[in-house]
């Protein structure tokens, strides 16, 4: 007696699902065994194969291509340790064959297990002659089928593909955690690109992730904290595929980051640099790191306690008796403000050579 039978199953859109639970009595094991084999295979019984709508595949190089079939339930019995898996691209045509792969036309070799119904297949040495759709069949001792209506486009390219970076721009606040991630697309499992960042200035964490359609992406995620030391700097992430014939090719994909800060190095120039006679023009600079820009700049004197605005230009001409006081700048951006250095100008009077710009 069986009461409750669970089980997890793929659902049309080939993500797992659980199934409905179900009250089983007194049924017969072989209905049992049918049960469960149908609900942990895809969709059951129909004859369809699960498998990519297309694959991009780098010449020279192998593709594991992931695939589970079903056929109608009353063949299930037939699905046995005589069947053999091939690969058509189209009815007459049969380019890879699980019972002799070294004299297919593609070599390569069955990945999957076929009385599990899993028909995951690598071809190896693709050349873009080989760019074609192609579709499973399967032959067994009293079974045949194929299965055509789904078909697997491959593309055998001669340059690999761009790797992508999410996010794709870098735009944050200075403190800020940053999380970028590289990803590249993995066709062929023995080979999977080496992923390589030209900065790097943080933690780095590889992993094979699989996509929906259960083709494999290598990803790095290079975790930093971003730092205007950063700003404009051009973060790249290469990925390098060694292919089976021995040779590698690397692809790169970049951007430029943009870190904002509030301005810093806030310092005062001033010119003529020397002690200056009395009612002599002097010219002071104001200037600052910041980004985004410097919004506005402003210059104060120390007027006894108070600090009086002198100006509000980055550039300020005076006469050097007006500012016999201490002075600063302050930069100012939407991030936040600075004051540079406290300085004072040396009034030279007539006869005195001993008086200089200090710093205090
Ligand atoms: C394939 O799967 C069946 C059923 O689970 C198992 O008995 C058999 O040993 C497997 N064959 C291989 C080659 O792993
Ligand atoms: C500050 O600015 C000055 C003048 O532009 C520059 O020489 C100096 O290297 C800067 N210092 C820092 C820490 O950015």
């Amino acid at each position: 007696f069986i009461q409750l039978l669970e089980k997890q199953c793929l659902n049309e859109s080939n993500q797992m699902v659980k199934c409905p639970s179900l009250t089983v009595k007194q049924f017969s094991l072989e209905h049992i065994q049918r049960f469960v084999s149908c609900v942990s295979a895809a969709l059951c019984g129909q004859f369809k194969t699960i498998i990519p709508q297309t694959i991009e595949v780098l010449s020279g190089s192998c593709v594991t291509i992931p695939c589970s079939f079903d056929v109608e339930t009353r063949f299930n019995s037939n699905i046995d340790e005589t069947c053999r898996a091939l690969w058509k691209s189209d009815v007459q045509t049969v380019v890879f064959d699980s019972s002799n792969p070294q004299s297919s036309t593609i070599q390569g070799e069955l990945k999957g297990n076929l009385t599990r119904k899993d028909c995951t297949t690598t071809l190896n040495n693709m050349r873009p002659e080989h760019s074609k759709e192609y579709f499973f069949r399967v032959e067994c001792n009293n079974f045949r089928h194929n299965f055509h209506d789904q078909k697997l486009h491959i593309s055998v390219t001669d340059d690999p593909p761009t790797p992508t970076l999410t996010p794709s721009t870098l735009k944050v606040e200075e403190g800020t955690s940053v999380s970028l991630k590289c990803s590249a697309p993995a066709p062929c499992l023995s080979h999977p690109p080496a992923l390589t960042w030209t900065s790097s200035l943080g933690h780095i964490q590889e992993s094979l992730q699989e996509n929906q359609d259960r083709t494999k992406v290598q990803t790095s995620v290079l975790t930093f904290t971003a730092s205007r030391l950063y700003h404009r700097l051009e973060m790249s992430c290469t990925a390098i595929y060694n292919k089976q014939d021995g040779s590698s090719q690397s692809v790169s994909t970049s951007l430029t980051a943009d870190i904002s800060y509030p301005p810093k190095n806030t310092t005062v120039s001033v010119r003529p640099s020397g002690p200056v006679p009395e009612n002599s023009r002097v010219t002071l600079t104001c200037s600052s790191t910041a980004n985004p820009a410097v919004r506005s700049y402003t210059w104060y004197r120390a007027d006894g306690g108070r600090e009086v605005v002198m100006g509000t230009r980055n550039v300020l001409d005076i006469t050097a008796s007006e500012v016999s006081s201490p002075f600063f700048c302050k930069a100012e951006n939407d991030l936040g403000d600075e004051r540079s250095n406290t300085r004072q100008i040396e009034v030279l009077c007539v006869g005195d050579t001993t008086l200089k710009i200090r710093d205090n």
